[in-house]
C-alpha cells in the first residue's frame, strides 16, 4: 500500500503561488518516483482574502491545519494591507497556535552560487540555525502606558520559559548528533547584557548538555556570531538561540548563502506538524512576471521531505538543484538569473526524472 501525506499548500501573497507551484511540480515529480504520495490541499490564506472579505485565519483552519502531516507556504504580505496584520494574524498565529516551536534555517552555500563573502566557498559554508519560535520578545507581552502623550512608555518583555527554551536547546542538540557535521552546538546569546534571559538559556544549555558528551558546546554573544558568520563561518555547525536572534541572524545567513532566492525554512513542532517556507518575503514587484527564483520554495519542499522522512526523495530534490545551479543558472536574484520561474521548476524536474 502506498503511504500518502496529507499537505495544506498556503500560496499566500504576491510571488508566492508562482514559487509555490514550482515546488509543487517538484514534489509531485520526486514522490512519483518513491512508493510515497502527497494529497495537497489549498488554503487561500492572506492578503487578497483578507481585503475581500476581512478574515485572516479562522479558528477552524487552524485545526484543519493542524491535523495535517504538514504545511507548504508561499509568501504572506500584501503592499495593500497594514504592516503587522498578515505577519501577526497569519505567520505569528500559526506559529503559536501550532506551537511551532522550532524555526530551522540552514545557511549552505551550493557550489555554483556567489557567496559576497571573499575567499569563502561550499567548503566554508554550511551550518544550521535552530531559533526558538515561540517565545522571546515574539510572545507579545508588555504594553503602553500613557500613549500618544509627552510621558509615554512602551514595554516590550522577552519572555524565556525553562520549557521553551529547554525542549529548543534539546531539538538542536539532536539535531546536532543527527547531522553529524562537525558536532558542535554554539549557543548564541548575550549574557554580559541580558543577564536574565540568558543566563537561564546558558544554565539549561549547560544541563541538557550533560547528555551529550559527543556534542562540542561552544558559546557566543550575537553581535561576535554576526561577525564570525561573515569572517570564520566553517566555524559554525549548529546555532542555537532565541526568537529575536534568530531572526536576525538568519537573515545575515540567507546573505551569505546566496540570498532569498535560495534560503529555506521549517516551523516545526517535532511531535506535531511544521510549515515549510522560503524565508524570503512576497517580493510583490515581481509578481507574475516570471523572474522569482524559485529555489528557496523548492528547497523548502526539500527540507518537508526530510521531515516526513523521505530522506531519498529529499536527496533527489538537493543534487537536482545543485545541477541546476551548476548548468543552468547565472545567478540567485530576480531578473539576473539567465532563466525563467517555471524554466528552473522545469529543468528540475527533467533532471530527477533522468536519475
Ligand atoms: C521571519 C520573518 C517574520 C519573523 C516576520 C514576517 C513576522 O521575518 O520569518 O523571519 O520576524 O519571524
Ligand atoms: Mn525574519
Amino acid at each position: 500500500m502506498t503511504k500518502t501525506y496529507q499537505i495544506g499548500v498556503i500560496p499566500g501573497d504576491g510571488t508566492g503561488p508562482e514559487v509555490i507551484a514550482e515546488g509543487l511540480k517538484v514534489l509531485t515529480a520526486v514522490t512519483e518516483k518513491s512508493s510515497v504520495t502527497c494529497k495537497f490541499t489549498h488554503y487561500d490564506l492572506g492578503g487578497e482574502r483578507y481585503l475581500k472579505t476581512g478574515e485572516i485565519l479562522p479558528d477552524a483552519v487552524i485545526q484543519e491545519l493542524g491535523r495535517l502531516d504538514a504545511i507548504y507556504l508561499g509568501a504572506i504580505g500584501h503592499p495593500d494591507v497594514k504592516p503587522g496584520i498578515l505577519e501577526k494574524g497569519i505567520l505569528l498565529n500559526l506559529r503559536f497556535s501550532l506551537d511551532l516551536y522550532i524555526n530551522l534555517r540552514p545557511v549552505k552555500l551550493y557550489p555554483g552560487i556567489d557567496t559576497p563573502l571573499k575567499d569563502k566557498g561550499p567548503e566554508h559554508i554550511d551550518f544550521d540555525v535552530v531559533r526558538e519560535n515561540t517565545e522571546g520578545l515574539y510572545a507579545g507581552s508588555g504594553g503602553f502606558m500613557k500613549k500618544n502623550t509627552p510621558d509615554e512608555i512602551a514595554i516590550q518583555e522577552s519572555i524565556n520559559t525553562r520549557k521553551g527554551v529547554e525542549r529548543c536547546i534539546r531539538y538542536a542538540f539532536e539535531y546536532c548528533r543527527r547531522k553529524n557535521r562537525k558536532r558542535k552546538l554554539t549557543l548564541c546569546g548575550k549574557t554580559n547584557v541580558l543577564t536574565y534571559a540568558f543566563d537561564l538559556w546558558q544554565r539549561v544549555f549547560q544541563e541538557v548538555g550533560e547528555a551529550y558528551p559527543d556534542i562540542e558546546k561552544d558559546y557566543a554573544h550575537v553581535d561576535a556570531i554576526c561577525m564570525w558568520m561573515v569572517k570564520n563561518p566553517e566555524w559554525f555547525d549548529v546555532i542555537v538561540t532565541d526568537n529575536m536572534f534568530g531572526d536576525i541572524i538568519t537573515d545575515l545567513g540567507a546573505m551569505i548563502q546566496g540570498g532569498m532566492g535560495i534560503a529555506a525554512g521549517g516551523n516545526i513542532n517535532p511531535q506535531g506538524t511544521a510549515i515549510f517556507e522560503p524565508i524570503g518575503g512576497s517580493a510583490p514587484k515581481y509578481t507574475g512576471k516570471n523572474m522569482i527564483n524559485p529555489l528557496a520554495a523548492i528547497m523548502a519542499g526539500q527540507m518537508m521531505l526530510n521531515h516526513l522522512g523521505e530522506t531519498q526523495s529529499a536527496d533527489l530534490v538537493e543534487k537536482a538543484v545543485m545541477r541546476v545551479i551548476q548548468n543552468d543558472m547565472k545567478s540567485m536574484e530576480a531578473g539576473k538569473m539567465g532563466i525563467g520561474t517555471r524554466e528552473i521548476g522545469d529543468k528540475i524536474v527533467q533532471y530527477i526524472q533522468d536519475e
